[in-house]
């Protein structure tokens, strides 16, 4: 468990808040062999759910948590790392497992004229088996390490923290988790009467949507920060995890 936040999270939460129209995130993965023939890299636009396990959630999802019988998780952790949810059947899930689960995200904060650059790696979690199932006890592992208690507390669990990332959809984006299989052939049948586009989810624990929903969690190893606001002096600063996040070395980079 890391002692300490990273020296740097201060400054990244304060720009990330003073952004509410920009908290999408550029992520890339690699396709590696066997995925394809030579490493190819892949980007895409996810949107940025908060630092794991931290989450702003909407008061629908509160009431829904609560009507549902599956309460709320104790706000006892804190973490430098970034969540975000994925389908299970989309490609960036095949190409983590291909990579060991490098990835580079990218923020461009154009209100606050800062880019931040996460690279570390990403493990996924949710799988609806829970710590039955193999990658799912690797994945919470890895997690973990990077967990810091911020206050006592009982009852944390992984499965309802998982419920609070898919609560925190709404229903018609629960849905897409019930949508024919991404990325296949529109005129390709989906193979299933459940699959269907516009569907919307209102039970938490819907068996197919949760079957794919996912959150994706970053570790990051080496973050950057270059702020553009003044074009004669842009400042560029790099952190590099050391000790497995027990530490950060600063240095300033020439732009
Ligand atoms: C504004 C915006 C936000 C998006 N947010 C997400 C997201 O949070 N998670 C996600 O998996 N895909 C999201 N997508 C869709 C992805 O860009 C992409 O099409 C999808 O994840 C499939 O990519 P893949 O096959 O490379 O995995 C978003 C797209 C846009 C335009």
């Amino acid at each position: 468990m890391p002692p300490k936040a990273a020296p740097y999270l201060p400054l990244f939460t304060t720009h990330l808040t003073s952004s509410p129209t920009s908290t999408s995130i550029t992520l890339t993965t690699l396709s590696c062999p066997p995925l394809s023939a030579t490493p190819l890299p892949r980007s895409r636009t996810v949107e940025f759910r908060g630092f794991f396990p931290t989450l702003n959630l909407h008061p629908t999802a509160i009431q829904s948590l609560k009507d549902q019988h599956i309460g709320l998780n104790p706000d006892i952790y804190e973490s430098e790392m970034l969540a975000l949810t994925t389908d299970k059947r989309m490609e960036k899930v095949k190409e983590l497992e291909s990579s060991g689960g490098v990835v580079e995200a990218v923020f461009w904060l154009r209100e606050v004229g800062n880019m931040w650059r996460v690279r570390g790696k990403a493990c996924i979690i949710g799988n609806p088996r829970g710590d039955g199932d193999e990658e799912e006890r690797v994945a919470r592992g890895f997690v973990e390490k990077g967990l810091r208690k911020v206050r006592e507390g009982e009852g944390w669990s992984w499965e309802r923290q998982v419920d609070m990332y898919f609560a925190n959809h709404s229903p018609g984006m629960r849905g897409t988790f019930k949508n024919p299989p991404p990325g296949t052939p529109r005129n390709q049948d989906p193979g299933h009467p459940e699959l269907k586009l516009g569907q919307k989810v209102e039970d938490l624990k819907d068996k197919v949507a949760r079957e794919n929903f996912r959150v994706v969690v970053i570790r990051p190893e080496e973050v950057e920060r270059l702020d553009v606001n003044d074009p004669s002096n842009p400042i560029r600063t790099r952190w590099t995890a050391v000790r497995d996040g027990e530490e950060w070395e600063e240095v300033d980079l020439w732009p």
